[in-house]
């Protein structure tokens, strides 16, 4: 079993699928159930052990490190009215001074641009967690734990079976074989055609990284839809270092809650 300490958010995106509800409020401030996509995902890696928080972000996106931070005037307030259950909900989604690191993707490059983004901030020789918020998962055990609980080293990314015909959505693994719930993987192709799909699963947004995957990110080339794409950063890695490439078909539900219609089936389950 794996104790990953550090989670990566890449955060920067402009939510362009979510307009106008994302012009002027971060996607991941998207209310699901009674807290913030971004509160689901950060108590996920939580919930796993992850004690150091690095937020990949935007300038424009003050909120999400307000969220986070100590707000004394709040507290203060709550603690005078005596609503005290309120006050622990308040300070449930305070993280500690030094915890959480902020930091900016200063262009759109894209996913592997914005997880490079966080290097100087990981932890050498330390594997660490890449949780994408707006890819919400209702399940018995966190997504991200069920994977800790199977990790041995090597890559690891969250997968479930997809229909054919969303595979230009996603990255999609080609499987080496499949023991169980866990795909050993051979590679992965960034939103593929239906027709050169090499499989139905698709990869989630939560992801193990071994620290040694940093020169496969910072060497990455523009790929499909030309943006420093993640996944080639997992294929170059895994053929050149001959790194383990799991696949983790994990139990529960997963929401694209980028989308206006996968938020509203999200919330729909808290109705
Ligand atoms: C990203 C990744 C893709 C993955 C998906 C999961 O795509 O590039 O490989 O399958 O997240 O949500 P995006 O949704 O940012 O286009």
């Amino acid at each position: 079993m794996g104790h990953i300490r550090t989670a990566v958010f890449p955060v920067a995106g402009l939510g362009t699928r979510f307009l106008p509800a994302t012009k002027a409020i971060p996607k991941e401030m998207m209310i699901v159930g009674d807290k913030p996509l971004i509160q689901h995902a950060v108590e996920e890696a939580i919930f796993c052990g992850v004690e150091r928080f690095i937020f990949v972000t935007s300038a424009n996106k003050p909120s999400i490190a307000a969220h986070f931070d100590y707000n004394h005037e709040l507290e203060q307030h709550l603690v005078i009215k005596g609503k005290h259950e309120t006050l622990e909900a308040v300070r449930a989604c305070t993280l500690e001074p030094g915890q959480a690191v902020f930091t900016y993707q200063q262009k759109p490059l894209g996913l592997g641009h914005a997880v490079a983004c966080s290097i100087p901030w990981l932890q050498p020789s330390e594997p660490f967690a890449v949780i994408l918020p707006d890819d919400y998962i209702q399940a018995n055990t966190p997504c991200l734990k069920q994977m800790c609980d199977a990790y041995f080293g090597g890559i690891m990314v969250a997968a479930k079976e997809v229909p054919l015909h969303h595979a230009q959505s996603y990255g999609i693994l080609a499987i080496h074989e499949k023991k169980g719930n866990l795909i050993h993987a051979k590679d992965v192709v960034e939103k593929p055609h239906p027709d050169d799909a090499p499989s139905r699963y698709a990869v989630i947004g939560r992801y193990i990284l071994p620290y040694s995957i940093i020169p496969s990110l910072q060497s990455l080339m523009p790929g499909t839809g030309g943006e420093l794409q993640l996944t080639d950063a997992l294929r170059s890695n895994h053929i050149d270092h001959k790194a383990p490439f799991l696949g983790c078909v994990f139990e529960g539900e997963r929401f694209d809650c980028g989308s206006k219609e996968g938020w509203l089936q999200a919330n729909s389950m808290f109705s």
